[in-house]
């Protein structure tokens, strides 16, 4: 296909609208409701037909509707001097499908789980649990945020100080991904919505209001509805001795609290990317393009122009299905992945970026050597207990379809446990006892040689800083919690989960074939580590002894799983019961981690490829050091992080358009000369 980008780029900037549409919910809703007015149906700007983004040009590109995706396709858009197109594999979810994604309670009754709006990824067979695993992760306009549990909690304050110190060297508050940074990006992207609930301890739901954003796209609230189960919890957890998180939306998460969800009360629907930052403004920027169903194959790199060394991306390429033909799309100033953690990898791998052997493998280019592309993978594995409830007891269940308050809740009662609260005085032989067994791991692991130097640097950061009451290095902050405990509510009975925050495993995302639509081997490396499995053994026992309270008695006929069989002083049955029933909590990161290339780092402190001088990761997968929290909030962050970065970027002339055809396979010489003036 031969055509000029100039002269397609002059079509797209005539197209541009004179002002830019604000993104406020709060503009939004004091008018009409332009997004739930038109539920059900695609605004302006989702594309019909592929030739609406393919062979044309736009200022940025993004792999990727999802959670992060759309969010930054929002905040550029803003900007009516540039514009972007955003492509996603999934489908829209307008029509049929809105009422799955938009009832909150779906998430459990008719749950998009193993609908063809998730990629239904299996995990290779497990080591640590002798089991392939199902991980699932959104395939559809908005990504995992329209598929998952609501939950919107927020990692601590010494975490992302952590978590700058290891992408900048420094663990100054102001750099981009230090504790003020990332508060002011949550706050950007909420809008608090309230608590009407009476369950709820009141001071929770003020501090909240205090806590949260005011005027973001995305809406956070409690739902309509609540359960005696969930007023249970706070005082349970305080009789284990385990207080109230003094400030779970303000970097305080330690301790027990009801989290807030993505809920707009408005209708008391899920709030998601799509509804919270495209829906919005879709019909008003005629600079925004979202095109559903095309994946994205690859990126395409210039051959030649390596600035600096480093290599410029052009474009991307994409088609609807395996056999259907490839079409290309330039990016006059960015191409940025937000394909998730598998996918961005994926992509990255596909493209020529990755490690070299694995390149060549199957008979990929290799544009740059880069052994973390993949790597570093790190879930929250869980395991729960499982209880029949009480005659008489309460819980939510599916019974009236058509109650939209009643549909609105979703189980939010958490706690964060830090070492010390699971192992009291014996705090300091648990650290031993995982600093030897992360030495043991790493010895054993196959990781290439710059992920194992990052690996042992986390692992330093973990047990010195990270997970010690005191962190050795100045850290401010309570310690990051090592395990998150769930109430799970649903019919008849009631589960608590307990979910690893913190693990010592690592696993890995790989391509095992060229093909892009082939899923990548994904091995989450799944207990690898025996630190893992003492934590998640620790889980269970404090999940019975929250059963035990009198608070949850109360409520409580019977354990029904494991029950009886599996003694709580039997390490060996437990450790059974974990291999055995562990599962996803669907918080993969970490694949393209912020990182120093040396520690097998993938993107720098600015979103940026190694390797590459206009190629960006914007999702979860950048998060160096699993966070103690479920992972939308951060998503949400580090696309508004991005917004910023790449906002300044372009005021500072560092994303100047490259306006040669180099989208052109065949060139005419004519053609060449014209680009060339
Ligand atoms: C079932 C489930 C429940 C969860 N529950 C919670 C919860 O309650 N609270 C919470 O905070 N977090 C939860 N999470 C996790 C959270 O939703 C995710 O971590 C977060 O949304 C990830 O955002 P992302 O932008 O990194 O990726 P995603 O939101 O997954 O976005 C990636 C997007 O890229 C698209 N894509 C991938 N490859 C390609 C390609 N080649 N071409 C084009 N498009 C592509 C995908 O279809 C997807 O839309 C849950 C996740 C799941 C799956
Ligand atoms: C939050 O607090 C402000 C100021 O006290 C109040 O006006 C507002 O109604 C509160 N909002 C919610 C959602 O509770």
């Amino acid at each position: 296909m031969v055509f000029s980008a100039l002269r397609f780029s002059a079509v797209v900037v005539a197209v541009l609208p004179l002002v830019s549409a604000s993104l406020e919910r709060r503009a939004v809703r004091n008018g009409h409701h332009p997004h739930f007015e038109a539920r059900g149906t695609a605004g302006k700007c989702i594309a019909t037909s592929w030739s609406q983004v393919g062979e044309r040009v736009f200022d940025y590109v993004i792999a990727g509707g999802g959670t992060a995706g759309l969010a930054l396709a929002g905040r550029l858009s803003e900007d009516a001097a540039v514009s972007v197109a955003v492509i996603e594999a999934g489908h829209s979810a307008y029509g049929a499908q809105a009422a799955r994604v938009e009832t909150p309670s779906a998430a459990y009754f008719d749950s998009s789980v193993g609908s063809e709006l998730d990629w239904q990824y299996k995990t290779t067979l497990q080591a640590g649990t002798a089991r392939e695993m199902s991980w699932p992760r959104g395939k559809t306009l908005g990504g995992s945020s329209a598929i998952n549990g609501l939950y919107y909690t927020q990692a601590s304050k010494r975490e992302h100080q952590a978590w700058s110190r290891l992408a900048t060297g420094s663990s100054d508050d102001t750099e981009h991904w230090g504790w003020h940074a990332m508060r002011d990006a949550h706050l950007k992207a909420t809008e608090y919505m309230g608590s009407s609930v009476r369950e709820l301890d009141g001071a929770i739901a003020a501090q909240a209001n205090e806590t949260l954003g005011h005027s973001g796209p995305l809406a956070v609230a409690y739902p309509a509805r609540s359960y005696s189960s969930v007023a249970a919890w706070g005082p349970a957890f305080a009789s284990m001795g385990i207080s109230a998180a003094a400030a779970p939306y303000d970097g305080q998460t330690h301790g027990a609290f009801v989290a807030a969800s993505t809920l707009d009360t408005a209708e008391w629907k899920r709030s998601f990317s799509r509804s919270a930052y495209v829906d919005p403004i879709c019909d008003e920027r005629a600079n925004l393009v979202v095109l559903p169903n095309q994946h994205v194959t690859k990126v395409i790199f210039d051959d030649d122009d390596t600035t600096l060394g480093q290599r410029r991306a052009l474009g991307v390429e994409f088609a609807a299905s395996k056999e259907a033909p490839r079409v290309r799309v330039t990016a006059r100033r960015e191409v940025i992945l937000s394909a998730g953690a598998i996918g961005s990898a994926q992509l990255l791998q596909l493209s020529g970026v990755g490690r070299k052997e694995l390149l060549e493998k199957h008979g990929i280019d290799v544009v740059y050597d880069l052994p973390g592309v993949g790597r570093n993978l790190q879930d929250h594995l869980a395991v729960s207990t499982s209880y029949k409830v009480k005659e008489g007891v309460p819980l939510p269940s599916n019974s009236s379809p058509d109650d939209r308050q009643l549909n609105s809740y979703v189980d939010g009662a958490v706690a964060y446990l830090t070492v010390r609260d699971i192992f009291g005085d014996d705090t300091a032989a648990f650290l031993q006892r995982a600093e030897a067994a992360s030495e043991k791991y790493a010895e054993a692991s196959q990781m290439p040689a710059a992920v194992k130097r990052g690996y042992k640097r986390q692992v330093r950061l973990l047990l010195r800083d990270l997970l010690a009451e005191e962190s050795q290095h100045g850290f401010s902050g309570h310690a990051k919690p090592v395990l998150e405990m769930l109430l799970g509510t649903m019919d008849s009975s009631m589960h608590f989960s307990s979910a690893a925050q913190a693990p010592f495993s690592r696993g890995y995302v790989s391509i095992h074939s060229a093909d892009a639509f082939e899923q990548p081997h994904i091995d989450a490396g799944y207990l690898g580590h025996e630190t893992d499995l003492e934590l998640l053994v620790a889980g269970i026992k404090i999940a019975r002894r929250a059963a035990a309270t009198s608070q949850f008695a109360e409520l409580l006929e019977s354990e029904t799983t494991p029950g009886a069989a599996v003694a709580t002083e039997s390490y060996e049955e437990l450790i059974s019961y974990v291999r055995e029933t562990a599962e996803t909590n669907y918080h993969p990161t970490s694949t393209c981690s912020m990182l120093a290339e040396h520690l097998g780092g993938v993107v720098d402190q600015w979103l940026r490829v190694y390797g590459t001088s206009n190629l960006r990761v914007v999702d979860a997968s950048v998060i160096p050091v699993s966070l103690s929290a479920h992972t939308q909030s951060a998503a949400y962050a580090i696309a508004e992080r991005a917004a910023d970065i790449i906002k300044q970027a372009r005021k500072e002339g560092k994303s100047e358009p490259v306006e040669e055809c180099a989208e052109e396979e065949e060139e005419e010489e004519q053609d060449e000369e014209e680009c060339e003036a």
